[in-house]
């Protein structure tokens, strides 16, 4: 073995590559920045969180892309911890939740479930979950809060099982909650570890540890929370379900944790037992199998584009995830899907706050690339093999709908132009009637952002005004069968049969009784919610 491949072996080992999926507001941004604090690479709590209210400050969503060296830079975090490399993907939320937030779910190996204690399981959180449970990755929940008031943790996990139907382990258990919240015991370790609240929130938490059933916990807990505790530990043994690593490397089970990101409690154990039990990147489908990422050719995909809004500087930067091999600034790579060979002459990193030019990366990296307007979402490129492709990255359902036309008919080819190449870089989703013209199309977007990144992009790139009428429908599915073989549907009201850019057929539904109504009057009918 070479030394090349040694290298390239120890750093697939040690890298670690994730998304923070959460509802708004469950604490993402302050765990995240938790992780910078013990990985060394801020020096202090709160200046991720300053850059994240700088932003959302500014209502205006034009402003916000003016500071897009802030949005691009937060996109993907890199840092180091304990000899790890970690890759942490934002998935944003707020009115940033577009269909980019599932296509980088695509892109993680991993995924770390936050969830507000005094919320459970909430609409955001359950959405992201589906896409990384449709991918079979491993997803870890840490449940945030534990030093408010929230629900009980029983009744915690009850939710979990009920409404993502996930089976869970709890990995570690709260004592107390609230103010009495005082540590957590460590199921894995079998003890006790009380945090010891001198100094928290800003620095990194001591805590003091033993057997559960050692009696200098009756002082430190108290003779309640104690004797609680031990009733607890008796209940999970018989209630709870067992670890198995298997499993949960399947997607099939979620190690919970509980903790309090704001103070700091339970998050360096959640973080080490995180990174101890999830996978380094893995081998990843393609037209030509499955690819080890310590092959030597040079190998990713495309899971993101990003357009500059700014009129002056036209740039975009693709998100490229590095499946294989290793990069190297400057290097000549395949882009499959053009059949054309590229010069990677300026790629750039995310490490911690900043963007950097860099020399090197490797597997489970994300490379931003200049796009001069090349790329599609899904394109590989390969440095050896200029026929590898990796499987593409689907279409999600959309959430909103508007009908949109141009306001003056002689700019209807410069509309419908716009259009494509807005649907091409995957900013939006088109469809039409079957055999409507291409006059007035429905525009269907996952955030109700991306209507006005439509309407501001056609004025400004393609000089056409257009007009959109909100359309009722919440709900889509795209149609499995091929209609003309399957006969004339049953549709129920308020449902619309439409084409999508492909002309594959979808169902477009006013709310979820009519999805299930129409799956149960048209027997055979097979419905997804993905394009592919
Ligand atoms: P997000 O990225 O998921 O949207 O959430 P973020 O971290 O911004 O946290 C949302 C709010 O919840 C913040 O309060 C934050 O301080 C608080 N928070 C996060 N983790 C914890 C925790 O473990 N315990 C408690 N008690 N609060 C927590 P805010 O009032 O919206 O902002 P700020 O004024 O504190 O900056």
């Amino acid at each position: 073995m070479t030394e090349q491949n040694l290298n390239l072996i120890n750093e697939v080992k040690r890298r670690r590559t994730f998304a923070i999926i959460s509802h708004p507001d469950a604490g993402k941004t302050t765990l995240t920045e938790k992780f910078l604090l013990y990985g060394g690479a801020i020096r202090e709590a709160g200046s991720v969180k300053s850059r994240r209210s700088q932003k959302h400050a500014v209502s205006d969503w034009m402003e916000i892309e003016k500071q897009r060296g802030i949005s691009v830079a937060s996109s993907v975090l890199q840092f180091e911890y304990d000899n790890f490399c970690i890759n942490i993907l934002d998935t944003p939320g707020h009115q940033d939740f577009s269909e980019d937030t599932y296509r980088t779910l695509m892109a993680a190996d991993s995924a770390v479930m936050v969830i507000d204690s005094a919320k459970g399981v909430e609409a955001q959180t359950k959405k992201l979950f589906h896409v990384c449970k449709m991918r079979g990755i491993p997803i870890f929940t840490f449940i945030n809060k534990m030093d408010r008031q929230g629900k009980d943790p029983f009744e915690l996990l009850e939710d979990i099982e009920n409404v993502l139907g996930i089976r869970s382990c709890p990995v570690n258990w709260p004592i107390g909650s609230g103010k009495e919240f005082k540590g957590v015991f460590n199921r894995h370790k079998n003890q006790v570890e009380v945090f010891d609240d001198g100094n928290h929130g800003q620095a990194i938490a001591s805590c003091i540890t033993g057997d559960p059933s050692d009696e200098k916990f009756t002082d430190l807990l108290g003779h309640d929370l104690h004797e609680k505790l031990l009733e607890d530990i008796e209940l999970l043994d018989i209630a709870g379900d067992n670890f198995d690593l298997e499993t949960i490397l399947k997607g099939e089970l979620t190690p919970v944790f509980f903790g309090s990101a704001l103070t700091n409690f339970g998050v360096e154990p959640f973080l080490e037992s995180f990174l101890d039990i999830t996978t380094p990147p893995t081998a990843r489908k393609s037209n030509l199998g499955e690819i080890d990422p310590t092959s030597d050719n040079f190998s990713g995909f495309i899971f993101k584009i990003q357009a500059n809004m700014d009129k002056n500087h036209r740039d975009r930067i693709a998100f490229l995830r590095i499946c294989s091999g290793e990069f190297e600034k400057g290097m000549t790579v395949n882009h499959v899907q053009r059949g054309k060979k590229i010069k990677l002459s300026q790629p750039q990193q995310f490490v911690a706050q900043d963007r950097v030019m860099i020399d090197k990366a490797y597997p489970g990296d994300i490379i931003g690339i200049h796009d001069p307007g090349i790329f599609n979402i899904g394109d590989t490129l390969s440095a050896k093999q200029s026929n590898l492709q990796y499987t593409g990255i689907p279409q999600f359902a959309p959430e909103h709908f508007m009908k949109v036309s141009t306001k003056n008919a002689l700019k209807r080819k410069q509309f419908v132009k716009g259009v494509t190449q807005l649907s091409e870089e995957g900013a939006i989703q088109v469809f039409k009637q079957p055999n409507g013209g291409m006059e007035e199309l429905i525009v269907g977007v996952v955030g109700v952002l991306q209507f006005e990144v439509l309407e501001y992009r056609l004025k400004q790139e393609y000089g056409v005004d257009v007009m959109m009428y909100p359309l009722p429908y919440a709900h889509l599915r795209w149609v499995e069968n091929d209609l003309s073989k399957f006969g004339k549907l049953s549709m129920p009201m308020d449902t619309l049969l439409v084409e999508d850019k492909n002309r594959n057929p979808v169902v477009l539904f006013a709310n979820e009784w009519s999805v299930r109504t129409l799956a149960e009057r048209n027997e055979g009918l097979v419905l997804r919610e993905t394009s592919l």
